[in-house]
């Protein structure tokens, strides 16, 4: 399967050229205050916007580290991150992206003062890729000021000669694109995927409502990373742009994005609103519902581009099933996947005023994490009898409810089951169990040879 085309540029120049920057220093009376955002959903007044530095200019490493002095950020050198990477060894890589090579590393506290001893990701700018400077220095500038529990942590960064580096905190189960789209990642529950979505919402939610907006214009599952609990964090904040101010609605650039995530208003006109990153969420959304790439070259020609196959099911209840990730094997809860598609729905709408803000997307999504009414399906026991007892095998049709408290499984469901059972027939819910009994006479199961490995593992991802 074809990864969604990747960076960056779609329209090189076409709307508003170069972006604008001014020479001021900062935005509010000269002040550079640190701003260590917090939960509040609100960024300090006196962050330093990135438009207002000239980064056509190069500011020096001194003038950098002095820039960001309140930020906490380290500053390594090129020396001590070989050391911590291994000398950035194959065996280290982590993968890469239009930005060059990402390491895993280990920093120790004896580094730095300040500086706690954990695993890092070390992200090496390739001179030759698509991005540059410019984009390493807004990683610096906006996630070196803005914290939140579901921003990704820059711990620091390397300036030194050529050298462009920056250091995350690792993330250690990777990108939501791995675990949607990669066939060795076992399938992500449906539980998992609302929280995801409601994390990766507080995420975008907090860049919006801070007091100077940042629009984040490049979201999307591979800039969505995940800690050991699978807590959703966003990386990647080499496009993010200063939202507009005062009267304006908007703001002009040029059109970079990932293609199928990107809002088609600003593909169409460069006007970049936080609207856009709705639209794109609303993508994302839809990716975790049907499990499919927002661009697929390898599907049938009406089905590769996810968002114009899909929209149409989205507000139909009762067709929904067509969409959803047969990965989850009907594990879902219905009422959710119906709340989350007309969430996407909205999102989705080519009208941005008909798009909903972020935070009333987190106040959409956020009941669903509660809802019970997933089921675990229908089993069929056989059990087999003793050893050399084969030809007694007995088969007992034996319907497991496994329901949440709230709702048992519906004449609705139902229909989806049946639906479901007859697209997809070798369906691991379908599966048969195997009963054995062991020497002390008491049964274990275990799914019957052959059907050991789920139907999704074939369908998914390729
Ligand atoms: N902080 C981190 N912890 C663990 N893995 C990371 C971290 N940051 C990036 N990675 C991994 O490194 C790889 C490359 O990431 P990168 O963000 O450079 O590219 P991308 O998001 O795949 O593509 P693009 O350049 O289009 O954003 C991905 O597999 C990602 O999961
Ligand atoms: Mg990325």
């Amino acid at each position: 399967m074809a990864k969604s085309s990747s960076w960056k540029l779609f329209c090189m120049g076409c709307f508003g050229g170069v972006e604008e920057i001014s020479t001021k220093k900062s935005t509010k009376g000269g002040e550079k205050k640190s701003s260590h955002c917090s939960n509040n959903s609100s960024s300090s007044p006196s962050r330093l916007s990135f438009s207002s530095l000239d980064s056509t200019q190069a500011l020096s490493p001194e003038d950098l580290s002095l820039t960001l002095s309140g930020s906490n950020l380290h500053v390594f050198t090129l020396a001590e991150l070989k050391a911590a990477t291994k000398n950035f060894s194959t065996t280290n890589f982590l993968g890469s992206g239009g930005f060059g090579p990402v390491y895993k590393g280990f920093v120790d506290e004896k580094l730095r003062p300040g500086l706690r001893a954990q695993q890092v990701a070390v992200k090496y700018l390739d001179s030759e890729g698509v991005q540059g400077h410019r984009e390493w220095l807004a990683e610096v500038i906006f996630l070196g000021q803005l914290r939140h529990p579901h921003l990704v942590k820059l711990i620091g960064y390397c300036y030194e000669d050529e050298h462009r580096m920056l250091v995350y905190e690792y993330m250690t189960k990777g990108s939501l694109e791995n675990h949607l789209f990669k066939r060795y990642l076992a399938a992500l529950p449906w539980s998992a995927r609302i929280k995801i979505a409601v994390e990766a919402a507080k995420g975008l939610a907090f860049l919006h409502d801070a007091e100077r907006p940042v629009i984040y214009r490049d979201f999307k599952a591979s800039n969505i990373l995940l800690d050991s609990d699978f807590k959703a964090k966003l990386s990647d904040f080499g496009l993010a742009k200063d939202g507009p101010q005062g009267d304006d609605t908007h703001v002009t650039t040029r059109v970079m994005g990932t293609q199928g995530y990107a809002a088609p208003e600003y593909i169409l006109t460069g006007h970049l609103t936080t609207k856009s990153d709705v639209y794109s969420f609303g993508v994302v959304l839809l990716e975790l519902l049907s499990g499919r790439r927002c661009v697929d070259r390898a599907r049938r020609d009406r089905e590769q581009n996810l968002v114009d196959w899909a929209r149409p099911y989205l507000k139909k209840p009762d067709k929904l099933y067509r969409i959803m990730d047969p990965t989850l094997e009907l594990q879902y809860s219905h009422k959710g996947a119906q709340k989350a598609a007309a969430v996407a729905y909205q999102c989705l709408s080519h009208r941005t005023k008909s798009r909903p803000s972020m935070k009333e997307v987190v106040e959409a999504l956020e009941p669903l994490l509660e809802l019970r009414d997933v089921p675990i399906g229908t089993f069929v026991f056989t059990v087999e009898g003793d050893e050399g007892e084969e030809n007694e095998t007995k088969k007992i049709d034996m319907k497991v409810e496994l329901t949440g408290r709230e709702e048992q499984q519906s004449d609705h469901h139902d229909h989806h089951h049946m639906r479901h059972k007859k697209r997809y027939p070798n369906s691991a819910i379908h599966a048969e169990i195997v009963l054995r009994r062991d020497r002390s006479g008491s049964y274990t199961n275990s799914l019957r040879k052959g059907q050991s490995s789920p139907s999704h593992q074939r369908d998914r991802g390729a």
